[in-house]
């Protein structure tokens, strides 16, 4: 039978229709976003995993450094995957990694995911570049210089003090805990030029470590969730330094630490002046960068120098030499001390190669860039990658083995970045170093530790530290 006149000029129906349509608008999207490759530019190599989900399963369910040691064995020093919904090129070799974060920076801006900036403040240091990033960050290293922190020896001696004594008597410790317990109160003066009050100091903690929770928590914000509850105490405690400021122009002072800096730099007729709340997420954002990377350091520190107990050995040595000095003079231990300790400062430097706690830093090409004749397009996430070139046996031979003696020698350029590289590098390294130099030489010349259980592994927190955070039971040396 033929089909009737009317069947064949009638329209289509409807759901022959509709996929027509779909596939057309699917052309025109593509081609209106499609920017144009350059001539003989290819991506770099790599995998970009399954649609939409790419590499995220095989990054979640393999170990995290032997994900991206692997592929650099396997594609080279600049590879491309897909992560977390981004398209993103990992650089693994030192000259890359100095492109990204120095000598072409401009093209590369720091990046994080909405929530996090969020919950830290959208004004904080880190998430800028430019005049702001540059103006701030004069104000913050300024903070942390050398010639500043020695200021703050006797300080971080009292907080160490203050400590120990609770740790002793076969008690079982939480390292990392503990830890963090000491980088929190070292920040706190580090900002607030001395220690607060009781009560102002205990509402301080009790919100920052409600923020640290909802921090690492899925950034859900519904009434309850830690991620809700986080940022209810980042309000509460931008109340509690807007009070702090308050006191201070009440009394005439800007007064001392970061906070003191950044209120000075407001009178000094500095172009750039700092409202409140520029001030409030700066003040936050130094505590958060300052806290959980020392402590995390500092677990590893003890993990160490319990594995090798030559090490241990050879460190409380030198320590000794300088308590008996001390104990002569009777007095505290001084900055110049702290530059007398070799071999600790090695093993310090070694401990955070090995440990690379930030395994890679962030940043997104605001323009498409060409590097090593690789097209990287405007928007991809680009990743140096630390910890890879960390335990590259080009740099570093026989990376696997915990080995100070190997900072005898200073490493090759861009070889060595615990504390990052270039414009957002990391201005409080030397107060890390110190809150470690001062810790080691109380606790190595009066403590003895032992690990509890003998589990090797490591958790996600998210920097990596040894499992647990490393249970101890802690002893008089002697
Ligand atoms: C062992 C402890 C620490 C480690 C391993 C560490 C590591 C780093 C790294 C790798 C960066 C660069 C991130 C990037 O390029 O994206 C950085 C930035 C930063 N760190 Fe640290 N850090 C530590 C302790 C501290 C301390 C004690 C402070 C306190 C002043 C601090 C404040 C900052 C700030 C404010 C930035 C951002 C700088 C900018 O964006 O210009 N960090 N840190």
């Amino acid at each position: 039978m033929l089909p009737s006149l009317s069947s064949v000029v009638s329209p289509p129906p409807l759901p022959v229709v509709v996929p027509f349509v779909f596939v057309f608008i699917l052309i025109v999207y593509t081609l209106s976003h499609h920017r144009k490759q350059p001539y003989k530019l290819r991506l770099p190599p790599g995998s970009m995993g399954w649609p939409y989900i790419g590499e995220t399963l095989k990054l979640f369910t393999e170990n995290p450094n032997s994900f991206f040691s692997d592929r650099a064995k396997r594609y080279g020093k600049i590879f491309k995957t897909h992560i977390l919904g981004c398209p993103c090129v990992m650089i693994s070799s030192p000259e890359l990694a100095k492109i990204v974060l120095v000598t072409q920076s401009h093209l590369f801006k720091p990046t994080y995911p909405p929530s996090k900036e969020k919950m830290i403040g959208p004004q904080a240091i880190f998430f800028h570049q430019g005049p702001y990033h540059s103006h701030l960050k004069k104000l913050i290293q300024s903070s942390f210089l050398p010639s500043t922190i020695k200021r703050s020896v006797s300080q971080i001696e009292d907080i160490v003090l203050g400590f120990l004594p609770n740790w002793e008597h076969n008690k079982t410790i939480n390292t990392l805990q503990e830890m963090k317990m000491y980088a929190f109160e070292v920040a706190m003066i580090s900002v607030f030029g001395n220690k607060l009050e009781g009560e102002e100091m205990e509402g301080i903690k009790g919100l920052y470590q409600c923020l640290e929770k909802g921090y690492n928590s899925m950034p859900l914000d519904l009434p309850g969730t830690p991620f809700n509850k986080a940022m209810k105490a980042r309000r509460g405690l931008n109340e509690k330094l807007r009070r702090i400021i308050e006191k201070r122009k009440e009394s005439g002072e800007n007064g001392e630490g970061l906070l003191g800096v950044f209120l000075r730099s407001n009178e000094e007729g500095m172009k750039m002046k700092m409202n409140e709340s520029q001030i409030a997420d700066n003040i936050i954002g130094v505590i958060f960068a300052a806290h959980d990377t020392t402590a995390s350091v500092l677990t590893w520190l003890l993990k160490y120098l319990h594995d090798y107990p030559h090490l241990l050995d050879a460190v409380r040595r030198e320590q000794e030499e300088i308590r008996c000095k001390r104990v002569e003079a009777n007095r505290g231990i001084t900055w110049e001390d702290t530059r007398r300790m070799p071999l600790t400062t090695q093993v310090i430097q070694e401990t955070l190669r090995a440990s690379s706690i930030l395994s890679f830093t962030y940043r997104e090409a605001v323009e498409d860039v060409e590097m090593e004749g690789y097209f990287i397009p405007k928007g991809w996430k680009v990743l140096p990658l630390f910890r890879t070139i960390h335990y590259s046996s080009d740099f570093f031979p026989n990376p696997n083995k915990f080995d100070p003696s190997r900072f005898q020698v200073t490493p090759r350029p861009n070889t060595y970045m615990p504390f990052g590289n270039g414009a957002h590098s990391c201005p409080g390294s030397d107060l890390a170093k110190l809150e470690m130099l001062v810790l080691l030489h109380h606790l190595t010349t009066t403590l003895r530790w032992e690990v509890i259980g003998d589990d090797d592994g490591i958790q996600y927190g998210p920097f990596p530290v040894p499992q647990h955070g490393l249970p101890i039971k802690v002893c008089p040396l002697n």
